[in-house]
């Protein structure tokens, strides 16, 4: 009967998912989720399965994420924000001992982007050190790092913005150097590389989100990876309530040592299942979210490879309004997986001309998210630092804005989009 089902939902899917090609008039998004009948067959698998929480599904998608990334530890989570919860909350663990980050130490990030790459910084009571970013790279400006030193810096938590990877190299030296943790939210980068190497295989611990803008999705979803046994040992109980226990979903006693432990002030033998290392959180995905995503990763190289044809038009249909608008550029010894096209608009050029011009005209514009963080109304009362002015950031929330590069985007579209950008120059 399942059989039967599946391929009646192949039927429905050739009929009712069916998208006519892009037309003039016709909205482009920034974004949109691109899938076939394989993603719909494996969602409906999944939900005739009803298992629901993590499963069979999900230990196939952590471990395909795990080796495309190249890292031995991966988790499965809700969403890109827990994912980054979890990762920054891991650093706050007992169990890292004198390494562990406490309520009051330092972050260094930066204020130009996502604002749940610093939230969970503030969340656990830590100050965010903010440093400028470079334009037209968008990342940390690494010439800061130095400066942003003090006595209480415990970590670097970074994003590779739209996919262009961080300085990873001078980054990393700079965190060796000062024993300083390193967390990359590689959220928009799934599938970005430096020197030859994947995003999110550099630092202590990364992070990605399958939102369903994103380079793969799970419509919500998130995912934390590291190469460390112990970070992943703390990751995993605390995505799950905080026990010490490693069985999975629906098993119990996978150890065999269920009573027979002796664990703080508990009476010898307590129940293992119950036993709780961590105040945790439930940041746990569904078995039906990994299935989608199962069929995604099979899609993720050759996405990639059309993320980085589109971004490469764009590039070459622009470069004559160079006068106009700064172009991005990628990190020196990088190959990014472009998550977007950023522009930044030259002196004398207004950002809510072009912007307006093109959403007129049917083309979805973005921000660079919260532009900077620390003009935000969510940055009151919150202790932080900044080093300098902020001057690239200011400009980006004033003058920079980004298009899509996704790979649904036909060269029909990428044409109109070029072609609509140099008209409102
Ligand atoms: C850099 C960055 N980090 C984190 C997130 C959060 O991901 P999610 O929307 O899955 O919570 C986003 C969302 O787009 C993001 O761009």
């Amino acid at each position: 009967m399942k059989d039967r089902i599946l391929q009646l939902v192949k039927e429905y899917v050739h009929v009712e998912h069916r998208r006519n090609p892009w037309q003039p008039g016709e909205r482009i998004d920034y974004a949109g989720r691109v899938y076939d009948e394989a993603e719909i067959s494996n969602l409906v698998e999944s939900a005739l399965e009803f298992w629901l929480t993590a499963g069979h599904w999900t230990d196939e998608f952590e471990s395909k994420l795990a080796k495309y990334i190249g890292v031995k530890y991966c988790s499965f989570v809700n969403s890109g924000s827990s994912a980054n919860l979890l990762a920054f909350w891991a650093l706050t663990s007992p169990l890292l001992k004198d390494r562990q980050l406490r309520r009051g130490d330092e972050v260094i990030t930066v204020a130009a982007g996502f604002p749940t790459t610093v939230a969970p910084i503030v969340q656990y009571g830590a100050s965010p050190m903010f440093i400028d970013v470079t334009i037209p790279q968008y990342n940390a400006d690494v010439s800061q790092l130095e400066a942003a030193l003090s006595p209480k810096t415990k970590a670097v938590m970074l994003a590779h913005t739209l996919g262009n990877p961080f300085d990873i190299g001078e980054v990393k030296a700079f965190c060796d150097k000062h024993n300083l943790w390193l967390i990359e939210d590689n959220c928009d980068a799934l599938g970005s590389e430096y020197d030859g190497k994947k995003t999110g295989t550099f630092g202590d611990i990364a992070t990605s989100s399958f939102y369903p803008a994103h380079h793969i999705t799970t419509g919500e979803g998130g995912a934390v990876y590291t190469n460390d046994p112990l970070l992943h040992k703390i990751i995993r109980s605390l995505r799950d309530w905080g026990r010490d226990c490693i069985c999975q979903s629906g098993k119990d006693n996978y150890c065999g040592h269920r009573f027979d432990s002796q664990f703080g002030d508990l009476p010898k033998g307590y129940d293992h299942k119950y036993v709780y290392s961590h105040f945790g959180f439930n940041l746990k995905a569904t078995d039906m979210q990994a299935a989608i995503g199962v069929a995604q990763l099979s899609k993720l190289n050759s996405f990639t490879t059309k993320r980085r044809e589109n971004f490469a038009y764009l590039k070459n249909a622009l470069t004559d309004v160079q006068d106009k608008l700064i172009l991005p550029e990628a990190c020196p010894n990088s190959n990014p997986n472009w998550f977007g096209f950023l522009i930044t608009c030259r002196e004398d050029v207004s950002r809510e001309r072009i912007v307006s011009y093109l959403e007129k005209n049917k083309v979805q514009t973005r921000m660079l998210f919260g532009g900077n963080m620390v003009k935000q109304p969510c940055i009151n009362d919150v202790e932080h630092r900044i080093v300098g002015d902020l001057a690239n950031t200011d400009r980006i929330m004033n003058d920079t804005f980004w298009i899509g590069v996704y790979p649904g985007m036909t060269q029909e579209m990428l044409a109109f989009m070029a072609e609509r950008i140099i008209e409102a120059c």
